[in-house]
């Protein structure tokens, strides 16, 4: 199959090439080379590759020829900097999607495989031991700054057991990336209904592995501890470093795609389908701080009590659906993963080389 990757030159996006590749699959790169993500000295990609927008309809047009599915992974990723990166985001994740889309129903590709998140649930799922399952709502700046960060009961103010999130919770985006993420798989799915289009997407949990690309505003979590471990300097841990998240590595998000897109022309016809991609593994992110910390040889990581507005406090998915549709295992530990990262090459962006201290 001659799958079009957007984003291709990303993180994700490399390890989704190599995949496609073993699997004997032809992959045409298609990547803009975006500043916040690369570096602004970053002008020609590999050999092949097609330096472009996804926002650029005849590029897009072009790329599209011979093609029979497309892997979407281009975005603008993480929090940014502040609200003023918003039309950037917007400009890149949904005009970009409806741009992609035009073009490929115009092409008739009608198989689409989306670079999805976690963040469309905004908090994850919580039990309380008299409501039941509850739905807390963003926590306020007075808690996090006095040190309150587990959300409570908005009935009685009961603490809180965290649970897995499914496919079928409410969407509940709480930034501006996260509420792109959410448009992103709308556009898809009207995109499908409209064509008779398949899409599927699959909604990554934290994402690390090594070419992470290293600590910018736009990097995860395990990036900003690894360039710190890396610089010699301790880990810090924003809150009080219990908040649960799913590290999964991107070797198996990239299989996650290999056998989605395998998997995605099987589907009926105008279909949008949802699945969490996680290892299944919750740790916290003082116990990822930690391993990472032991692996490296480097300081044990500091909890600050720090935070950052929009980040949510618990999120964990239920992957059970890809596991049991689409026969997908991650196959990467949590302790092997983070050995493997501690010592990984990550890739240089905007700060890459320069020394910029984290969260500076
Ligand atoms: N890294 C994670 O933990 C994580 C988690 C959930 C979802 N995702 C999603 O996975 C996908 C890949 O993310 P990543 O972590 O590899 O990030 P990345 O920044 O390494 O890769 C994204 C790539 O997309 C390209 N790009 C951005 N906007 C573009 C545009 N308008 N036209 C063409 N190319 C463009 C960038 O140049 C970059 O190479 C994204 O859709 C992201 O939202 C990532
Ligand atoms: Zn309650």
């Amino acid at each position: 199959m001659r799958v079009l990757l957007t984003g291709g030159a990303g993180f994700i996006g490399g390890h989704i090439a190599e995949a496609l590749v073993a699997r004997g699959h032809d992959v045409v790169v298609f990547d803009a080379l975006l500043e916040s993500a690369h570096g602004g000295g970053a002008r020609s990609g590999r050999e092949g590759m097609i330096v472009a927008d996804v926002r650029d309809r005849d590029a897009v047009a072009d790329a599209l020829r011979g093609v029979d599915a497309v892997c979407h992974q281009a975005a603008m990723v993480g929090l940014g900097k502040d609200f003023a990166d918003a039309p950037e985001y917007v400009g890149c994740n949904d005009l970009g999607t409806a741009v992609l889309l035009a073009e490929t129903a115009g092409a008739g590709v009608r198989d689409l495989v989306l670079a999805g998140s976690m963040v469309v649930y905004g908090e994850g799922r919580y039990d309380c031991p008299r409501h039941g399952q509850v739905r807390p709502g963003p926590r306020a700046v007075d808690d996090l700054a006095a040190g309150r960060f587990e959300p409570r009961c908005p009935r009685c103010g009961n603490e809180l057991t965290p649970g897995l999130v499914t496919e079928d919770a409410p969407a509940d985006p709480r930034n501006v990336y996260a509420a792109t993420k959410l448009a992103q798989e709308h556009l898809a799915a009207a995109w499908a209904r409209a064509t008779g289009g398949r899409a599927t997407a699959l909604r990554y949990h934290n994402v690390y592995g090594p070419g992470m690309p290293r600590d910018t505003p736009y990097a995860g979590v395990a990036s900003f501890f690894r360039s710190s471990l890396a610089r010699g300097e301790a880990p810090q841990v924003f809150e009080d470093g219990r908040q649960r998240r799913d590290f999964v590595h991107v070797r198996d998000v990239a299989a996650a795609n290999a056998v989605a897109l395998e998997a995605v022309r099987e589907r009926p016809a105008g279909s949008f389908t949802a699945y969490n991609t996680g290892s299944g593994e919750p740790h916290t992110i003082g116990e990822m701080a930690t391993e990472l910390a032991c692996a490296h040889g480097g300081p044990a990581p500091e909890i600050t009590g720090g935070y950052r507005l929009g980040d949510v406090r618990h999120v964990t998915a239920d992957s059970r659906r890809l596991r049991e549709e689409l026969g997908w295992r991650p196959g990467v530990g949590f302790a092997e993963g983070m050995k493997e990262f501690a010592g990984a090459e990550l890739r240089s962006g905007p700060a890459g080389g320069r020394g910029r201290p984290a969260h500076a």
